[in-house]
């Protein structure tokens, strides 16, 4: 139904605006009754060999959905019926802001990928948190990503993520500290060993103050150099988070087919980047002897990638793009190809 009837009258409309209407439609399905019993009977996967515990937490399935999809925790609970074992909701900021000017999110489907400059648009952590308040008990895994307000100068921006943190400490089972969009001016410059040593260990300091400390993740680029790696390996093991999620989107263009030159900036995702994020997949495990946690995530649009990302040292991966080419039925082809398989 995705491919020959929602993806065609989808990809007639402007990106941003498809994505939002994909959302309004899945609500309004979910009020129908049955229809979630439909829903469980299409996406969902249970068996056993396919949970997962990690960081204490026990996941039904090692497929999520990756971040920027719901950025304002409106549609987790929806989408948790289409067979996640985990949601990603962010990147929240502090204080609302409306990110960059639209148009914003392109499709390149001759490349089977989306080019982004959202820019982090969002309507604020106090939002989020009130949403998460409201959160049904739908038993799903919820992870937050912080970010810091464009506005924020980068030696403060310690102070965005702690507010971040603290607000949502309550309300979501995972955190990730995003520092990897290309989209904010000056972000990925907190991936520098310094700052980056600095923003997660006052994380660190005061999620080991709570009573029960959260697992903290980190999101790095694709387009870090050999070095930038070595580093994170290193500041990963002395901060002792729980994990990285490799890779956000790309900033290089070189194996496109599609000629980009009228878009304009913006962050690579889905078919082009899969290599690239498995690389450094690959890469982070070896260098810490597996003792590294990944979450992989980058152009997996078909079972087979996801599986080479788990056999390159992912634990779990997560999907944006390639559901929007290929349906949320993505997310059940990848857990029956991995029922029963050691990844
Ligand atoms: C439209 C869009 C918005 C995104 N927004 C965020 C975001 O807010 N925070 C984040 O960490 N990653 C964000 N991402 C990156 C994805 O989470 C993911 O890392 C990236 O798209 C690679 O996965 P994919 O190839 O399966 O899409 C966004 C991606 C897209 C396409």
């Amino acid at each position: 139904m995705y491919k020959y009837l929602l993806k065609p009258l989808m990809f007639l409309l402007d990106a941003e605006r498809a994505h939002h209407l994909t959302i309004l439609l899945l609500k309004l399905l979910l009020f129908i009754p049955g229809t979630k019993w439909v829903f469980k009977k299409l996406y969902a996967t249970n068996h056993p060999s396919l949970h997962r515990h990690i960081w204490g937490l026990d996941f039904p399935n090692p497929v999520g959905l990756a971040a920027g999809f719901d950025k304002d925790g409106t549609c987790f609970d929806a989408m948790a019926h289409l067979g996640f074992g985990f949601i990603e909701i962010g990147t929240v900021t502090p204080k609302p802001q409306a990110g960059n000017d639209t148009p914003r999110l392109f499709r390149l489907p001759q490349d089977g990928a989306l080019i982004n400059r959202m820019g982090f648009n969002n309507d604020g952590v106090e939002a989020l948190v009130k949403r998460l308040q409201n959160r049904k008990n739908t038993g799903i895994i919820i992870g937050g990503n912080i970010g810091k307000n464009k506005t924020t100068p980068n030696e403060h921006a310690v102070d965005d993520y702690l507010i971040c943190f603290e607000a949502l400490y309550p309300y979501v089972d995972y955190f990730v500290v995003n520092v990897s969009s290309p989209n904010t001016p000056g972000l990925r410059e907190l991936q520098e060993k310094e700052p980056l040593t600095k923003l997660l260990t006052s994380l660190m300091a005061t999620n080991n103050a709570k009573s029960s400390p959260k697992p903290i993740l980190l999101k790095i680029a694709p387009d870090l150099t050999l070095g930038q790696l070595d580093d994170i390996v290193d500041i990963v093991l002395t901060t002792q988070i729980a994990g990285v999620i490799a890779t956000n989107t790309t900033i290089d263009r070189s194996e496109l087919r599609t000629d980009t030159s009228s878009i304009g900036m913006g962050g690579l995702s889905g078919r082009p980047l899969q290599n690239k994020s498995t690389e450094v997949i690959r890469y982070l495990n070896k260098k810490s002897n597996g003792t590294i946690k990944i979450i992989g995530v980058g152009g997996i649009e078909c079972p087979e990638d996801a599986i080479e990302k788990l056999e390159a040292g992912a634990c779990l991966v997560q999907v944006y793009s390639g559901m929007v080419y290929t349906g949320p039925g993505l997310v059940k082809s990848i857990n029956k190809a991995l029922i029963n398989k050691a990844y």
